[in-house]
């Protein structure tokens, strides 16, 4: 007899060559290369060229890939009109989730092959951040401000949300979190994008699956739980207080703990360092706070359940993002502007592969719990005759 697999851990669907977790050694690599290399040595945009192709890109490759990025910085007058048209209160995320997907209606979607995939995985990768840029100006009621053709992906993203040029330093903490944020295998979201496009559906209905998918609090939606949590925290001295109460009551402390990673996820350690970085610059608390709520959630984790915990991508993001001054609510839009690179470069090899075992149409199965009334059914009552 088949054994159930709740939540599917541990369960393998596919081959992919895009990136590879090792949970026990505390790895990621995308496409052959160490993340904690990219981060020194790469930028957002030349990740996510290599993330869509097959390896680090040839000087023309990124060239012409990063025209086309710039190319798209521009949102279609529709688009702005359906942005001003939403109630100021909507949430970034179903902002971001209904934009991409009417985004769509711009295409020519019937062009199901591999270079029209290409090309429209730069253009989403351009747009996101323009979205979720336009959004947040419109929202607050202050004009929005043009895309910049000179400015890097990150610092134009920094750019539009504030009307001001960032500083050398910010823009480039931002394109790390970018680079770490980018790719990250089979995890709730990327799964989801896959499991549309294993449809046929086209690539915008995958990635607003995605973003669906990252909203959740188990996933990307930590990032702006963790932020909640430490401003309710306010000061060291309340770390220990507050995650006692928490555990005490059986709640989850956020930004802590991993599906995958069961020791020290190595995007944290860099999110660790620049956190650290920005509350050294800026001179604002949240990095020592953010060190406490590790360090007590660790020691309680062991005296409690006898298990290690480690804080995850989203622990040290949210305090950084909030030093680089943006609102809180961005955090996972954010997470998703980066993460569409890696969702898209998936939709492609999910539609595209040409190695054995090839993708096909996802379907699990349930084991049926419900009600059971013999082999025929339950009979059915009308409704005048069914207990009131
Ligand atoms: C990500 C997450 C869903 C993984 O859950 P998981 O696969 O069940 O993790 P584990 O199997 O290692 O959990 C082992 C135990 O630790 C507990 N645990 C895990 N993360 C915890 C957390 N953040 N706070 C408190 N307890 C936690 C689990 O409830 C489980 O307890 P149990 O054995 O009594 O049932 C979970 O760690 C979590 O909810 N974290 C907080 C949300 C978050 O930061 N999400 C972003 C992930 S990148």
């Amino acid at each position: 007899m088949q054994t159930k697999n709740i939540g599917l851990r541990n369960i393998e669907v596919a081959d992919t060559k895009i990136s590879a977790v090792d949970g026990i050694n505390g790895k990621l690599i995308y496409r052959g290369y160490d993340i904690l290399d990219l981060v020194k040595k790469s930028t957002f945009e030349e990740t996510a060229c290599m993330l869509l192709n097959d390896d680090l890109p040839s000087k023309t490759v990124l060239s012409e890939f990063n025209d086309k990025l710039i190319a798209s910085r521009k949102v279609p007058e529709g688009l702005e009109k359906n942005l001003k048209n939403l109630p100021k209160t909507a949430n970034p995320m179903d902002v971001l989730q209904s934009l991409v997907a009417i985004l769509a209606a711009y295409e020519n979607e019937k062009l199901d092959d591999r270079p029209s995939n290409y090309t429209r995985a730069i253009d989403l990768i351009s747009k996101l951040p323009i979205i979720v840029a336009c959004w947040d100006r419109i929202r607050n009621g202050k004009e929005i401000v043009q895309p910049s053709k000179d400015l890097s992906h990150a610092a134009n993203f920094l750019y539009m949300l504030t009307g001001n040029i960032p500083d050398n330093e910010f823009a480039r903490i931002l394109d790390i979190c970018l680079i770490l944020h980018a790719e990250h295998s089979f995890n709730a979201s990327t799964f989801a994008a896959r499991e549309v496009a294993s449809t046929r559906a086209h690539m915008h209905a995958a990635v607003s699956a995605g973003i669906g998918a990252l909203s959740g609090e188990l996933h990307g939606g930590a990032n702006f739980q963790v932020m909640k949590m430490l401003l309710d925290i306010r000061t060291e001295e309340n770390v220990e207080p507050w995650i006692k109460e928490k555990l005490a009551h059986d709640k989850k402390i956020m930004g802590m703990g991993h599906a995958i990673y069961k020791t020290f996820d190595p995007r944290a350690e860099v999110l660790r360092e620049l956190s650290r970085r920005l509350s050294e610059k800026t001179g604002e608390p949240w990095y020592k706070i953010t060190k406490k709520v590790e360090d007590v959630t660790a020691e309680e984790m062991k005296k409690v359940k006898g298990s290690d915990i480690f804080p995850n991508v989203d622990l040290y993001s949210a305090s950084a993002y909030y030093m680089l001054k943006i609102p809180m609510d961005l955090n996972t839009p954010i997470f998703a502007i980066s993460r569409v690179a890696g969702w898209t470069a998936h939709i492609i090899e999910e539609k595209f592969a040409e190695a054995a075992p090839k993708p096909m149409l996802y379907r699990p199965k349930a084991v049926y719990v419900g009600k059971y009334c013999g082999p025929s059914g339950c009979e059915y009552v009308p409704l005048e005759k069914r207990q009131q």
